[in-house]
């Protein structure tokens, strides 16, 4: 059985983006003509890794993010080598994918983009949003948005160094007294981006609570280039429902789908008004042994079961079975335990 749901080919243009800036924008070329909303895969460190972008991809996600890579780091660091390479690596039949950077000095940021603009990426995202006390602590991040000055910058020499489009993805601000995505998201785009991205939470916040969409409505009606909006989008439903309510041109998708490359799937069968079927649990099972192999391939089967462990949790959430495999997938060590896992899973209903 595939993994990958069969995907619509063409587009029809939607009827729901009256005030949309997308089509015809750069950030529509490198996606290949996007002229209605679509959704992408959202960076998470630590989770989006290559086989988590590579089946979000088949799914149907629009285009993916890499996990946050340090500009400093990524210039300066050559111990860490090879735990950037890793951030790097990409897949040859991955759809369009962005580099994310963060850090705080216009000069590193340029000189990162120079260099891993070279590794073929779709475009350049940079991170204001990440409230990590070790990122923001440092002024990078979400910390950015606490100056715009300084922002700005950032945005104008990563802008000034790429060959491509450079997005930024912001966060609404740094805490409920200290709303100012609209000013932060207007610096982005006099100082060049191709479109911002806006995570709908504060700072303070960090990932609890409910996104407020009202904020990704405020930035819309604030920019003329595209806006992506992100914050709770779980399903197709949320997906039209966020588009619908503020306007955004696009949508971006984090925890909802991890172990659920599907919601792509899903998320294109709403805006085009399509049905669309849920995979059964043989199908769920046969992505994740996909997604532990790749691993393997890619890390060893030691270090990439160890990875696999929280992304197996992921996999057979819902799923008749799912809580003792839990406790088993917590010390899963090889491939072939997993395999046993995924078999009696496979065998049974969805709950
Ligand atoms: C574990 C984890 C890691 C994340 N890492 C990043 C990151 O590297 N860069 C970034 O811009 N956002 C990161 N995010 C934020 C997500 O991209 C997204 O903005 C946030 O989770 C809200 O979307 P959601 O409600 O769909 O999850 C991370 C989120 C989580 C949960």
């Amino acid at each position: 059985m595939s993994t990958s749901p069969t995907l619509p080919s063409s587009h029809p243009t939607s009827p729901i983006l009256p005030n949309s800036t997308l089509a015809g924008s750069a950030l529509a070329r490198v996606l290949g003509g996007a002229d209605m909303p679509c959704a992408g895969l959202a960076p998470m460190a630590g989770i989006t890794d290559m086989p988590t972008r590579l089946l979000a991809s088949e799914c149907g996600a629009a285009f993916c993010v890499t996990e946050m890579i340090s500009a400093k780091g990524y210039v300066c660091a050559p111990e860490n080598r090879e735990a950037i390479r890793e951030l790097v690596q990409r897949h040859p039949d991955e759809g369009p994918l962005a580099a994310q950077l963060f850090g705080h000095e216009p000069g590193y940021m340029a000189e990162a983009v120079r260099r891993i603009q070279d590794e073929g990426f779709s475009w350049i995202d940079i991170n204001m949003g990440c409230p990590a006390p070790k990122i923001a602590g440092n002024g990078d991040g979400s910390a950015l948005m606490d100056d715009p000055v300084l922002a700005g910058r950032m945005v104008a020499a990563a802008v000034k160094a790429s060959r491509g489009p450079v997005t930024v993805k912001i966060r609404s601000g740094r805490d409920e007294n200290h709303i100012n995505c609209a000013e932060i998201a207007r610096i982005c785009q006099e100082e060049g981006a191709a479109a911002v991205t806006v995570h709908a939470r504060t700072r303070r916040q960090q990932y609890s609570g409910h996104s407020d969409w009202n904020m990704i409505r405020l930035v819309k009606e604030s920019l003329s280039i595209p806006v992506i909006g992100n914050g709770d989008v779980a399903s197709g439903q949320d997906a039209l429902k966020m588009v619908e309510e503020t306007g955004c041109d696009m949508v971006m998708c984090a925890r909802a789908a991890r172990g659920n490359p599907w919601l792509f799937a899903q998320i294109r069968a709403a805006f085009m008004g399509l049905p669309y079927t849920p995979p059964d649990a043989a199908a769920r099972m046969e992505a994740m042994l996909r997604h532990a192999r790749m691993l393997c391939g890619l890390r060893g089967e030691k270090r990439g079961m160890r990875q696999m462990r929280k992304q197996a949790i992921w996999y057979v959430q819902g799923l008749r079975g799912a809580s003792q495999a839990r406790i088993r997938l917590q010390d899963l060590d090889t491939l072939s335990q997993l395999t046993d896992i995924a078999g009696e899973i496979a065998g049974t209903k969805n709950e």
